[in-house]
């Protein structure tokens, strides 16, 4: 990765992780060891790439940091919650993730799942707490209220992870495992990007192509974990190689190297769609190419 690129994640990272320590704190709420099982899978080592996305987009259509980083914060959340529930026994049958042990596996089934719904839970309710200051805050924020749940429901991530789990044994072609990757993975992208997008104050023409922007990225981004799927393993990806064979996916469909060409493609379509915000979407142009050819 270009050094420059680096520092930019890394700044954003580590602002995410300081804000989510402090958004996911719930002292005396309950008992201890939810909190434990909730603060294992928070904070353990994920790339923290759709908050740091919403704070990049923000910033490039004029936001600032700070307002975005609570929103931001509840993306991560959520994409923790979905990981918990895609790992355990009844779905992917995981054993570690983030270089860590799964979830169920360190606190058991039913922990884990409590975990996972307890963030999306403490996600929704970050959002529902955020000060988005003045009448045209409070507006921004039923639309981030709005349009987050619909991308988490039915129409969303479970609606794609339902037709994933379903695909086993099965061999899709290219349209049915796009409905699957773009709303199993691309609904937080589109997330992401687009609550970035309206927090950030983008006009209406702005978010269209911040949209476009997210969905090429989101499916590039699944794609590019099918390859690594197969080509990695644990230790460089924190999470256990071959997963995803058993169900069809792009390699399945059309073998590694094809299936790069079409992540290198998708990530030139969202570029594309950056041409109207210019210099300002600088390292948002940066982020897609790294992710085209990340290793883990
Ligand atoms: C893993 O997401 C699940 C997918 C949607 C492919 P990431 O690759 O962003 O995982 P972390 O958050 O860095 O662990
Ligand atoms: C996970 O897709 C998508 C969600 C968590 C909703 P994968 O099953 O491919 O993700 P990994 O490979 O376990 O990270
Ligand atoms: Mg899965
Ligand atoms: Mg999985
Ligand atoms: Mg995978």
């Amino acid at each position: 990765m270009q050094s420059n690129l680096k520092s930019v994640l890394d700044t954003k990272k580590a602002a995410v992780e300081g804000a989510l320590g402090i958004y996911s704190s719930c002292s005396g709420d309950g008992p201890a060891e939810i909190h434990e099982a909730m603060g294992y899978s928070l904070f353990s080592n994920g790339k923290r790439i759709r908050p740091i996305l919403a704070l990049l987009t923000s910033e490039a259509v004029g936001g600032s940091e700070e307002e975005t980083l609570p929103a931001a914060c509840a993306m991560e959340m959520i994409h923790t919650a979905s990981l918990i529930l895609d790992d355990l026994p009844c779905m992917d049958n995981a054993s570690y993730r983030r270089g860590i042990e799964t979830c169920h596996r360190k606190f058991g089934e039913s922990t884990a799942i409590l975990a996972s719904m307890a963030l999306l839970n403490k996600a929704y309710r970050v959002l529902a707490e955020w000060d988005a200051s003045g009448k045209k805050g409070e507006r921004l924020k039923l639309q981030v209220l709005k349009e987050i749940p619909e991308l988490v429901g039915p129409a969303g991530i479970i609606g794609g992870q339902i037709a994933d789990l379903a695909s086993e044994g099965k061999a899709l072609d290219f349209e049915a495992l796009e409905y699957i990757h773009s709303r199993k993975t691309g609904s937080l992208f589109i997330g992401s990007i687009r609550i970035g997008a309206i927090i950030g104050g983008a006009s209406e023409q702005e978010l269209r192509a911040a949209t476009n922007f997210a969905k090429n990225l989101g499916l590039a981004f699944q794609i590019q974990d099918d390859i690594l799927d197969e080509t990695g393993d644990l230790q460089s990806m924190g999470k256990e190689g071959k997963m995803d064979k058993r169900r069809s996916n792009f390699v399945s469909f059309c073998g590694v190297d094809k299936a790069s060409e079409i992540v290198r493609e998708l990530t030139g379509h969202a570029v594309l769609s950056l041409q109207i915000f210019g210099d300002r979407a600088r390292w948002l142009k940066e982020a897609a190419y790294y992710l085209a050819v990340r290793d883990h």
